[in-house]
């Protein structure tokens, strides 16, 4: 009998039902080349940059610093680019291209292949092969170029689907902004000289990669520094909001991160959250180690005119992260992901460097933020694995298509195996994080028209596995921008919540589109449906004519 109870037992517990918890997966062992930049271009292709170095994916006979990554077959391929996209940033415009702007005026030793990259804006059009094929990249500066040189800038895509390019610093830089570039410009140009910015000139020196957001309304909230302003692009005027409490600053080299939260039907307010970065007065780097703890901090501000007043509302993680990623979920939660419990971004500047990096204590376990749960009750790691991978300065997180998030990159230092000194080498493992829902039957949403116009009602063929037909399930349709990932923050990332209805036979899905451009700039975006905390695979589509910029449709 006793020896029986044994293999009874444990075919018990095997069989118990558990709970599916997030996952993470090692995809594979390498990504080719360092992705500190990241963006989906297609449903199944991420472009990644990194600085021209010594990768190990070559082209042309000369390390690659650029590359598609494959989501379906997680393989890489290079891309050839011309000019050094270090630290650029970038975005999808209306037409559905991917335009990078910006990057190191810079070389590296051993790879001649190199032009600075600093006044660049590179071109990818919109690639209809599921693998990439024949795909490239138009980087020619003397077609294309910006007015002004720029490095660490930030471009978002505007209400009408141009870029909006901001700030950044012309040269080199030891370790903040000691050249800056005090203006905005656009990308197609909207004019001939760039518009000097009085912000960018008081919330120096640590407004690198500003944190820029498009509003519902068509103005800009930037946040730099610890310093926030609402920029109306089209009177040219800038609106001083308050500063982000306790001496807190967000921006590189003190990177902290920035999310638009979801906005949604009729009113569609927006709501900023501000996450990490250090409580400093001091940017002196003889003043500043690589174990100075970063900030728990989190603040919250809704932009009307209550909101305003009111000013920002403190909340805190549950540990402290400098570069922490704040990523959208369908569902309107925000993942905390990656970076570090103390030090800063940049490389080798900071008293006591681990290695080249100026911080350490990575944070392996991500949290999840809820921004409908009571203040002091929307952070929590519950059921969170640990990743066992640090992603610190120069690393990269995208929610895919496919409704998981692809992990790469971290390059503190160019080493590319740990050894004496060198704690965080560079990492070239990409993994994904899957939610819970990857594990079980999920929704699907069928043939999605191509282009999708504003304010229109629109039906598409849907189907439920029988789990999620309980009646009064919580449906949500979310229309996104899974943005561009760089130096912890997602630039022109958004979830736009729509009315949606579920036909009686749950066969079909009618969502209302946003009412304008200004809602959601018109370009490429990715439609999920989630029914009860379980979401569909995402539809590609273009919202908006597919004109080029500029459009108001
Ligand atoms: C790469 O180098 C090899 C050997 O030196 C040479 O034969 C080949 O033409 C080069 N290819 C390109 C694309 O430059
Ligand atoms: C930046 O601010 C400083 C200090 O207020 C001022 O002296 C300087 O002229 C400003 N620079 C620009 C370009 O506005
Ligand atoms: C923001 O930074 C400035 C410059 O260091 C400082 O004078 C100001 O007090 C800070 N604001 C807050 C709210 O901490
Ligand atoms: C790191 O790389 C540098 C430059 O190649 C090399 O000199 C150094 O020995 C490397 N350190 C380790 C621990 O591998
Ligand atoms: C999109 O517009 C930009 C700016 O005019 C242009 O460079 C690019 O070629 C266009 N792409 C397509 C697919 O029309």
């Amino acid at each position: 009998m006793k020896l029986a109870l044994v293999p009874l037992l444990a075919t018990l517990a095997a069989a118990a039902p558990s709970a599916p918890g997030w996952r993470f997966d090692l995809k594979a062992e390498t990504s080719g080349i360092v992705a500190l930049e990241a963006i989906v271009v297609s449903p199944t292709l991420v472009l990644f940059f990194d600085r021209a170095s010594n990768d190990p994916l070559q082209i042309n006979n000369h390390s690659a610093w650029g590359a598609l990554w494959n989501l379906e077959s997680s393989t890489v391929q290079p891309l050839d680019v011309f000019t050094n996209s270090f630290c650029g940033s970038g975005a999808l415009i209306s037409n559905g291209s991917m335009v990078s702007v910006g990057g190191d005026p810079d070389g590296f030793p051993g790879n001649p292949a190199i032009h600075p990259g600093n006044q660049a804006i590179r071109v990818f059009e919109p690639c209809e092969s599921p693998t990439g094929e024949g795909c490239t990249l138009f980087d020619n500066p003397d077609a294309l170029h910006l007015l002004v040189k720029r490095w660490y800038t930030t471009a978002i895509r505007i209400f009408d689907g141009s870029l909006l390019i901001i700030g950044g610093i012309h040269e080199s830089t030891p370790f903040y902004n000691t050249d800056p570039a005090l203006s905005y410009e656009f990308f197609p140009r909207k004019e001939d000289t760039p518009r000097p910015s009085e912000f960018l000139n008081r919330s120096l020196p640590a407004n690198l990669f500003p944190r820029a957001f498009a509003l519902p309304d068509g103005k800009v909230f930037i946040v730099a520094n610890n310093q926030s302003i609402i920029y109306d692009i089209e009177a040219n005027t800038e609106r001083i909001l308050p500063d982000i409490p306790n001496n807190v600053r967000v921006t590189n080299p003190i990177d902290g991160s920035a999310i638009l939260l979801p906005l949604s039907p009729p009113d569609f307010i927006p709501e900023v959250l501000v996450c990490g970065g250090t409580q400093t007065d001091t940017i002196d780097p003889l003043l500043l180690s690589s174990q100075t703890p970063a900030t728990t901090q989190c603040s919250r501000i809704r932009l009307d005119e209550a909101g305003i007043a009111k000013g920002w509302e403190v909340e805190h993680m549950l540990e402290p992260r400098i570069m922490p990623e704040l990523v959208h979920l369908p569902n309107g939660q925000v993942l905390i992901a990656n970076g570090a419990r103390s030090g800063f971004a940049a490389i080798a500047s900071v008293s006591e460097p681990v290695g080249n990096s100026n911080a350490d204590h990575a944070v392996l376990t991500p949290s999840l933020y809820t921004p409908t749960a009571p203040l002091g009750r929307r952070i929590s790691n519950a059921d969170m694995p640990s990743s066992g991978i640090a992603r610190v300065y120069h690393s990269s997180i995208n929610l895919t298509p496919q409704g998981n998030f692809l992990i790469a990159g971290s390059n503190p230092n160019m080493n590319t195996t740990v050894g004496p000194g060198i704690k965080f080498p560079s990492e070239f493992r990409v993994q994904t994080l899957d939610p819970p829902f990857m594990f079980v039957d999920r929704p699907k949403i069928g043939a999605t028209p191509k282009k999708l116009a504003f304010n229109k009602k629109v039906t598409v063929p849907i189907s439920l596995p029988l789990a999620l037909t309980r009646p009064g399930a919580k449906v949500q349709v979310s229309l996104m921008d899974l943005g561009f990932s760089t130096h912890a923050f997602h630039s022109s990332a958004r979830l736009v919540f729509m009315d949606a209805t579920i036909s009686a036979d749950r066969k079909s899905l009618t969502f209302t589109t946003p009412p304008n451009g200004r809602v959601f700039p018109p370009g490429p975006a990715t439609v999920f449906l989630t029914v009860d905390d379980v979401t569909s695979e995402g539809a590609w589509v273009m919202m908006g004519s597919g004109n080029s910029p500029p459009t108001l449709e």
